[in-house]
């Protein structure tokens, strides 16, 4: 078996997509990950990353030699270096194919059943591109604004970002010195003008509060959140996923319902306006600032709590990965906290990309919801809670999946999982 380098060319047959947006390849025995390749092209690929013995190693194709139909020239002229985007080279419908494929390959492993999911375009997209209302540039140390090839330090000075919407871009070129950071967030928000925080933001610095809006059919509405905060960065994905997953979720006046993972209050504010003054939204979320603004955004609805705590703490499950060099608890098991109810009618969760996780998702089945409603931006940690669900009686009924990150690998889905009993 021939061992490659960094560095090193062969010419390769490429496989199926993966999740992360590279393709499978196989050299000698070797698994190669090759980026900005497709399915069924012959390519040469250039080792990137690793070495004998690895697993498998990273590459790039440098050459096509046999285009799949799919392929397209990257509009981007920094395609291929810059790490934000993986599919430029990808037709945008063929990009929504490898992404349901990507979706359907970890529900076949992870999950262990068959899912048919076709991935929809968000309102108001523009061809997939001047998208992007919030991003993060790199500076180098020279002061130049850029980019960070994929898996590099490095900084690939910008002028442009195809992605980004158009007030994002007079920052890229800005005369502004920025001594002493190393990157800037920016951000367009739906209300005022575009926001600029240089980073990292030092001690006694005031980030921005900035304004953003959600204009569906389930909930039109401002919110409020830091200019660093959690909030959905194409402009009209917050709305398609509250609209999403109120229509899956189905809540219903006077009913108890938990929103976890609740961030500034989005889907709190949605079903505290479903489940009327009569009714119960428990909102937990973990970052302290998130957390006071959606207090402030969620103030005019009688009947909604919003909790500051970890999801696991709240539910009284132990924290993953603390334990110590001989397996023992390193914290003991937080007490339930005093607002988790014995029951819930439903459940909203949207996780970070690590997912919930199996003691989270068991704990949420003991509170016996009619329903449950996962909104995930990685399909492999929803795959992994599905089968967790599956354990526990719950399966997935319907599952939606939404391009709200054209150009790039990541999709975002919304699942519902319904007691096998209820069925
Ligand atoms: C994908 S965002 C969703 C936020 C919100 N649902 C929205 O749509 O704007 C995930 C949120 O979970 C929070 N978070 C991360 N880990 C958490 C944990 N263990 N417990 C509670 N919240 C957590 C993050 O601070 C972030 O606000």
């Amino acid at each position: 078996m021939g061992d490659l380098s960094v560095g090193d060319r062969v010419e390769v047959e490429v496989g199926p997509i993966a999740h992360g947006g590279h393709c499978v390849a196989r050299h000698e025995g070797r698994v190669l990950f090759v980026r900005h390749a497709l399915p069924g092209e012959r390519v040469v690929a250039e080792v990137t990353e690793g070495a004998a013995g690895d697993r498998f190693l990273r590459a790039d194709a440098v050459e096509v030699l046999l285009a799949s139909p799919d392929r397209v020239s990257a509009p981007c002229r920094y395609a291929g270096r810059c790490g934000g985007c993986d599919f430029q080279h990808v037709s945008l419908s063929a990009q929504r194919r490898l992404k349901a494929e990507v979706v359907g390959e970890q529900f076949a492993r992870l999950a262990r059943r068959a899912v048919d999911v076709a991935v929809a375009p968000v309102p108001g997209d523009r061809e997939g591109l001047r998208w992007r209302t919030r991003a993060e540039f790199a500076l180098d140390q020279d002061g130049r604004i850029g980019m960070h090839p994929h898996r590099s330090h490095e900084v690939l000075p910008v002028e442009d970002c195809l992605i980004a919407v158009e007030a994002l871009v007079p920052a890229l070129t800005t005369d502004e010195a920025y001594a002493g950071r190393t990157g800037l967030d920016v951000v367009s928000p739906a209300a005022g003008g575009t926001v600029i925080v240089p980073l990292p933001v030092v001690a006694g610095e005031a980030v921005p509060v900035v304004h953003e809006s959600v204009a569906g059919q389930r909930l039109t509405r401002d919110f409020e959140v830091s200019a660093r905060g959690f909030w959905q960065v194409h402009p009209g994905a917050a709305a398609t996923f509250v609209d999403a997953a109120l229509e899956l979720l189905v809540p219903q006046p006077g009913e108890t319902v938990l929103d976890l993972y609740s961030g500034v209050g989005v889907f709190t504010a949605a079903l505290a306006e479903a489940v009327g003054p009569t009714g119960r939204v428990l909102a937990v979320e973990s970052d302290a600032e998130a957390t006071v603004h959606a207090k402030a955004n969620c103030a005019a609805y009688q009947g909604v709590a919003v909790v500051r705590a970890r999801v696991d703490d709240f539910l009284g499950v132990a924290r993953p990965k603390r334990r110590g060099p001989g397996g023992q608890r390193l914290r003991k098991l937080p007490a339930r906290h005093p607002l988790a109810p014995p029951r819930a009618d439903r459940i909203l969760l949207d996780p970070p990309r690590t997912g919930a996780g199996q003691l989270v998702v068991t704990a949420l089945t003991a509170l016996e919801p009619k329903a449950i409603v996962y909104v995930a931006c990685d399909p492999a940690a929803l795959a992994r809670d599905t089968a967790y669900l599956g354990e526990r009686g719950y399966d997935l009924v319907t599952l939606r999946a939404f391009d709200a990150f054209p150009m790039t690998h990541h999709v975002e889905c919304v699942a519902l999982f319904m007691p096998r009993s209820a069925q």
